[in-house]
């Protein structure tokens, strides 16, 4: 292996740029290899300045930063590409041209650094003869076959941080208080950082809840004298009558944005004779510096990605499975993506210690 290309696609998770130092620092050292920053995602083969070459130099102190020094594009779907052609916005497939940008770089290995939609993109290029090597990326914590992605730790924390400030004020004012967490389709944001952070109620989308009972969970506490709840609503959460809630439709460039779920409660709550509040934490659970975990876990999948290039170990993704950096088809990664289990010792426990799930 000589020459190496990394890139980062999707939405930016804190950690992106703990993996690229890491993966540079062990092509450089192990391999004597070249690196190469691909920019904007794959969108970077088709720009005639997306690509820089990545040396010990350009990853300098970059470990704590948050984002990533490569920029990202979640609109970079190489098969379906929005171009203005004689004034018409079409969509065309720019996929063999990705390729043709990695043959003529000569890499050897790319790296991937993703979540479920670049990863699935990465196993379709292989298929067209591009050398794939998967990073799992995602505060959402949803890719198969790896206990961890990086970017779902500082999640955690940054959301608990905000249940601890919404306590006092729910506390004080004797408020119903709405936290709306990320996640899309899987609970994982809302189940642990609602644990942590001592919620009353988690809304998650793997268990429909209904109103009634989110309510009857709120009315207990009152008539027992805690005159305050909090809340942890995932943005996929669901009511059985009514479903998700989304702020934008999907096209075939964008999935559909969820968001929205947390008001309808907060004015349900409202509307039964309770004071509520609701805060969206939104993008600042993405942004910022990665925790200790994080940078330590971003850490071992950059340089077990390079290991792994430099077995040939191609289509596959580096991934955590009993506390040990392993790797797995990249088919399978991305085939069933990772949901919150009903029977997952954190529900039962959050069950256990009192918290609603509103579905009872
Ligand atoms: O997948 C990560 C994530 O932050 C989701 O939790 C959220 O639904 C989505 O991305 C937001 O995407 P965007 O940055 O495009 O608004």
């Amino acid at each position: 292996m000589k020459r190496l290309g990394i890139l980062t696609g999707g939405g930016d998770a804190p950690g992106l740029n703990a993996v690229i130092r890491a993966a540079v620092k062990t092509a450089i050292s192990v391999y004597d290899c070249e690196v190469f920053g691909i920019k904007n995602g794959y969108d970077g083969f088709l720009e005639s300045d997306g690509i820089v070459p990545l040396g010990v130099e350009e990853v300098r102190g970059i470990l704590p930063r948050g984002g990533t020094i490569l920029g990202a594009a979640n609109r970079g779907n190489p098969y379906a590409r929005k171009i203005i052609r004689d004034g018409v916005e079409i969509t065309i497939d720019v996929s063999s041209e990705i390729v043709k940008g990695i043959e003529k770089l000569k890499l050897d290995a790319l790296l991937v650094l993703g979540g479920d939609g670049t990863l699935r993109i990465a196993h379709e290029l292989w298929q067209k003869g591009a050398p794939v090597i998967g990073v799992p990326k995602t505060i959402d914590n949803d890719i198969g076959g790896t206990e961890v992605t990086f970017g779902f730790d500082t999640a955690l924390n940054i959301a608990t941080e905000a249940f601890d400030r919404l306590h006092t004020t729910a506390e004080s004012h004797h408020r119903a208080m709405v936290l709306e967490l990320m996640g899309r389709d899987a609970g994982f944001i809302a189940l642990q950082a609602g644990i942590s952070g001592g919620a009353d109620v988690i809304l998650i989308p793997e268990i429909p809840f209904k109103f009634e009972s989110v309510m009857a969970k709120i009315r207990e506490r009152s008539e027992k004298g805690r005159k305050f709840s909090i809340l942890a609503v995932s943005e996929g959460a669901k009511s059985l009558d009514g479903g998700q809630v989304f702020s934008r439709s999907g096209d075939e460039i964008y999935v559909p944005r969820l968001g929205g779920i947390g008001q309808v409660v907060g004015e349900y709550i409202e509307k039964q004779g309770f004071e509520s509040r609701v805060t969206v934490l939104g993008h600042l659970q993405r942004g910022g510096t990665p925790t200790s975990f994080d940078r330590s876990l971003a850490t071992r999948y950059g340089a077990a990605a390079v290991r792994l290039a430099a077995r040939g170990g191609f289509d596959r993704m580096v991934a955590l499975q009993g506390g040990k950096i392993t790797d797995i088809p990249l088919e399978e990664a991305t085939a069933i993506p990772k949901r919150v289990k009903l029977d997952d010792d954190a529900v039962i426990t959050a069950r256990n210690v009192g918290i609603s799930f509103g579905d009872e």
